[in-house]
């Protein structure tokens, strides 16, 4: 049996990885991993982290001093996990490199045609009886101009359903795939021509020093009058400042979020009785065209299957000695 330290638990992940295997025994969290909580690991071999848990070098110190051996990241994100501290505490890390990107791209087209159709307003004026399709009116994806921004696991499946809706897609990756395109139907662009041209821009980039704030207040005045964005991606690639500017004067006409820039101690939590500090968010949820999930477009059952076969397979590989399963390594 493989003791395993299971941090910031969610129902969810209860459901998946306890019945996962026997030969694991989780010691489920709900609290986060960090250099206060890492004592808490003592007797495991290994520890299971979320985006959430930061590894620090204090904290992956007292893992090693408490004997854990391994480090295994339930998601592909790392950026909360000091590399090299792991490596000089002879800590191994894994991560889950890629699950479902389906997932993610079926929930921004979903979210892009809920905003589209208005089917979030319809959803609630039904519950009330109210059948009236005053200000319902939609607009069609066909024909539209859709900007897919990154063309990466996620964008490329993005870019193909819409194609699907028989809209033009257009795209703009500075690691273009041009064969891929070509055999889609869709066109590579300079970021100019995405930003001017497109109706609807989905956002499928990682969050990088470059890409922080890529939509600031100076692409959003270039953008075509009444574009509609959704950003499945991360919350920092818009300046959510900027864009309420910019639904104010209806250059952006509506916009679907799975992620916020200030997400960090929001998402992923009940607040529903407690007071809101932050003081952009609510702004955001006020306007009848903006349309926010707290970072939901990865659950899907299929891939918390696959971030649990992956992530159980690589702590069993601790007692085999197999290496780790390939492209999980960090
Ligand atoms: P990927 O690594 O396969 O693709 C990213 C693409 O972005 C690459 O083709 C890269 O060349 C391109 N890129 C880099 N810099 C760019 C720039 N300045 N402009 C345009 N394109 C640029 O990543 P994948 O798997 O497609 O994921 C995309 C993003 O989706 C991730 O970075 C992550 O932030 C987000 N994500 C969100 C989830 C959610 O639940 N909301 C779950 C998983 C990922």
């Amino acid at each position: 049996m493989i003791e395993t330290a299971f941090y910031d638990t969610k129902p969810y992940d209860r459901q998946y990885f306890a019945k996962a295997t026997d030969r694991i025994k989780w010691r489920f969290h709900e609290f986060r991993l960090s250099a206060e909580t890492a004592a808490t690991a003592k007797g495991a071999r290994a520890v299971c982290v979320f985006v959430h848990d930061v590894a620090d070098r204090r904290c992956l110190a007292t893992l090693s001093q408490s004997g854990v051996r391994l480090l295994a990241l339930r998601c592909a994100g790392h950026n909360n996990v000091d590399l090299n501290a792991a490596r000089e505490q002879n800590i191994a890390v894994v991560r889950v490199p890629a699950y479902s990107p389906h997932a993610v791209a079926e929930h921004a087209v979903g979210l892009l045609l809920t905003l589209s159709r208005k089917i979030h307003r319809a959803y609630n004026r039904v519950r009330e009886h109210n059948f009236s399709l005053n200000s319902l009116i939609g607009f069609e994806v066909f024909d539209k101009t859709v900007g897919i921004v990154g063309t990466g696991k996620i964008g490329r499946i993005t870019a193909e359903i819409f194609r699907g809706f028989q809209a033009k897609v257009i795209a703009y990756d500075p690691a273009p795939m041009r064969e891929w395109a070509a055999q889609q139907g869709v066109n590579y662009a300079d970021w100019e021509t995405l930003l001017t041209q497109s109706d609807i821009l989905s956002l499928h980039l990682p969050l990088l020093p470059e890409t922080n704030h890529l939509l600031n207040a100076e692409a959003f005045a270039r953008m075509k009058h009444g574009v509609v964005i959704v950003n499945t991606s991360r919350g920092k690639l818009i300046d959510t400042r900027a864009l309420i500017a910019a639904l104010k004067r209806g250059t952006v006409g509506g916009i679907a979020l799975d992620v916020y820039e200030e997400e960090e101690g929001i998402f992923f939590q009940d607040l529903s009785d407690r007071v809101l500090l932050d003081d952009v968010l609510p702004r955001l949820l006020s306007f009848p065209n903006v349309l926010v999930t707290a970072h939901q477009a990865f659950l899907t059952h299929e891939a918390l299957t696959e971030i649990c076969r992956v992530t159980t397979t690589n702590i069993l590989r601790l007692e085999t000695g197999e290496p780790w399963l390939a492209g999980t390594a960090l």
